[in-house]
């Protein structure tokens, strides 16, 4: 993904090391104070992990069984430490670095064109919406691929809390930008903040969904807490994390990565085996965490809820 200096999502990456290998977090945590990483970033008090979060009893939520996988959900060990967040590091274990983002307080704005424009803190939002679980397939551009049991609401909910006005035909979505917390946004070189979008008809599609927990406690911070875009028939890059502000707009947003290389990542990024990427063959995906490869499936398998969407685009490549 990074097409300027470096090539982090390189598929020699793609082989995460098995979850028995791996440290536990006790270990992790008494290796990072000891070596005075934590102490040294001020992270010595500060909470690491999900189960410090203050929405912590509001999970684990009942899970929505019409959202079915094909295959074994991805280990928690292995998908919470390997992420893109390009904030805290171009490469996959940002989880250390991430742990600096203060999740508390969190308010995200809902403008634009809406008819209750309002910014609105993460814990009454939380308190407003019907949570549940979700079992999604997510597809990186890179060629590899995780499946996770996201927890949160759908979008067209939030959509509904803001009321879009009439001629409202895209979300722009904006994650925080502090380059005192996030190193990464001191990299002059990328257009921060990450901005993503969706058309409306996208956003109220049933699968859209707002993840606020993950493997039935709140978001860690590496996958994006408090609260994150998840559409599992799009690249992983349209799912942004940790959403500061969305905007209801008529004109189509440029995102992060569209704004750097418009030729490799474009608005729709609809995950599609037949157009490849300039670096990546899109014909199949590594299953992260196994020795498993699949073939990639036209909108990443969901094409019964997601087709008709794109029905009357076919100039349009989906990929782009
Ligand atoms: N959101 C922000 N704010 N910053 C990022 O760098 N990376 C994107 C997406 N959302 C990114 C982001 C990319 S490239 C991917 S593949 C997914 O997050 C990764 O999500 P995961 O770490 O939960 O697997």
């Amino acid at each position: 993904m990074n097409i300027l200096k470096r090539r982090s999502w390189e598929l020699a990456e793609r082989e995460a090391t098995p979850e028995h290998v791996f440290m536990n977090r006790r270990q992790i945590l008494a290796g990072l104070a000891g070596s005075g990483v934590l102490l040294g970033s001020g992270l010595g008090t500060r909470p690491a992990y999900a189960e410090e979060d203050p929405s912590a009893g509001l999970y684990p939520v009942p899970r929505n069984e019409a959202y079915k996988l094909d295959r074994e959900l991805t280990g928690e060990e292995i998908a919470s430490k390997y992420n893109n967040f390009y904030e805290f590091g171009s490469h996959k274990q940002i989880w250390p670095a991430a742990q600096k983002l203060a999740i508390r307080p969190w308010t995200v704005t809902l403008d634009g064109m809406i008819d209750n424009p309002q910014t609105i803190g993460i814990d009454d939002l939380l308190a407003k919406m019907q949570l549940e679980e979700r079992l999604y397939r997510h597809r990186c551009v890179e060629a590899w691929s995780m499946s996770v049991p996201w927890s949160g609401f759908p979008l067209a909910d939030l959509v509904r809390l803001a009321g879009p006005k009439t001629g409202v035909k895209y979300l722009r979505f904006e994650t925080f930008h502090d380059p005192s917390v996030a190193s990464g946004q001191k990299q002059s070189w990328y257009p921060w903040p990450y901005i993503e979008g969706l058309t409306l008809e996208e956003a109220t599609n049933e699968l859209a969904f707002i993840a606020t927990g993950v493997y039935g406690k709140p978001l860690p911070r590496q996958f994006g807490a408090p609260i994150r875009l998840a559409t599992p028939w799009k690249y992983g890059f349209k799912s942004i994390k940790s959403i500061v502000k969305i905007t209801f707009t008529d004109q189509r947003p440029v995102s992060f990565w569209e704004e750097i290389q418009p030729q490799e990542y474009g608005f729709w990024a609809n995950v599609n085996p037949k157009v490849p990427h300039r670096r990546w063959p899109q014909s199949s995906e590594a299953l992260l965490g196994t020795n498993e490869r699949r073939d990639t499936l036209l909108f990443n398998g969901y094409a019964e809820q997601v087709a008709s969407l794109y029905k009357d685009m076919e100039g349009e490549a989906l990929y782009m």
